[in-house]
């Protein structure tokens, strides 16, 4: 099939989300929106895996594949595209869960339509994303802007009452990235939200916030993918995707659960340049 996505949810640290997300948003892209999924879980903790085991789907399919970092980076990078090749063969949409080293080229990141970059909305970690987000950008423009990659950010753990202060100021010149509807942080989590998809678990705040998630990111899917297929041009007099404020200026592999084994940027002039958004997602 032509038309699969590619999504890469990372960042080079712990503990912001990405699990959380990774199978938070497989589950609702699979359940909710109906596309058949598959998720790999590069991380050794296993933790979005997990998570898909306990949740059994048709359209769900969900693989470990711990990458070794014993040789060379790009041994590695081999590594992780083998498992992208063939757990992502039989998947409309491809998610996978990595926490980013620089044990990995950036070519790696390279291979995906949309990076998800969870962030919390501390000060020191929403620098860190920043940076993390700019070193890319700045080594891999020319391809990133070729390839039409997405880089969404995904505030994560977010307090509802600092939902206004969520700013990716360092960011806000790049024409291809974008900040997803904040995720809001769970006081409680208990047994119910540890081991079901949040879309539609019992807590209105929780689900309602998953499904605004959910659905902004799909409409960046629905997107590429028509434009990959070379949609019509009245996409592009669609409203923008969202009404939140998006950013522009202004492997040992293994079976879990239910599934088989098997298988300094500077400011400048310059950045006019960094107008590398596809043109369907160009406000009018
Ligand atoms: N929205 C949230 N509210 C509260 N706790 C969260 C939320 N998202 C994740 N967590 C918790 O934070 C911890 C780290 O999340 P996880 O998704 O595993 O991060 P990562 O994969 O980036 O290491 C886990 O214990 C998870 O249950
Ligand atoms: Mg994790």
């Amino acid at each position: 099939m032509r038309d699969k996505v590619k999504i890469l949810i990372t960042n080079q640290k712990g503990g912001v989300g990405k699990s959380t997300i990774s199978a938070n948003l497989t589950g609702f892209l699979a359940i909710e929106k109906n596309h058949k999924v598959s998720l790999i879980d590069f991380d050794k903790q296993g933790t979005s895996s997990v998570l898909i085991s306990k949740n059994p789907h048709s359209n769900i399919q969900a693989y470990k594949a711990g990458l070794s970092y014993q040789q060379n980076s790009n041994y590695t990078m081999l590594e992780a595209r083998a498992a992208l090749r063939r757990y992502g063969a039989h998947a409309e949409i491809t998610i996978a869960d990595l926490t980013w080293t620089f044990g990995l080229p950036y070519d790696f990141m390279l291979d995906f339509d949309i990076v998800i970059v969870p962030s919390s909305n501390s000060k020191v970690e929403i620098a860190s994303t920043e940076i993390f987000i700019l070193e890319y950008v700045q080594r891999q423009m020319l391809k990133i802007k070729q390839n039409g990659q997405i880089i969404l950010v995904a505030p994560s753990r977010v307090d509802r009452n600092q939902i206004s202060e969520i700013k990716f100021r360092g960011l806000d010149f790049l024409d291809n990235c974008f900040i997803c509807p904040p995720i809001y942080r769970i006081s409680q989590i208990n047994n119910e939200i540890l081991n079901d998809f949040w879309f539609r678990i019992d807590n209105g705040i929780i689900s309602e916030n998953m499904y605004e998630f959910g659905n902004f990111v799909h409409e960046y899917i629905l997107e590429g993918k028509k434009k990959k297929s070379e949609a019509p041009m009245t996409l592009q007099s669609k409203p923008p995707l969202s009404s939140v404020p998006l950013i522009r200026s202004q492997a040992q592999d293994s079976q879990i659960g239910f599934l088989k084994q098997g298988e300094s940027m500077v400011a400048s002039q310059e950045q006019k340049e960094f107008s590398f958004i596809p043109p369907f997602l160009r406000k009018k």
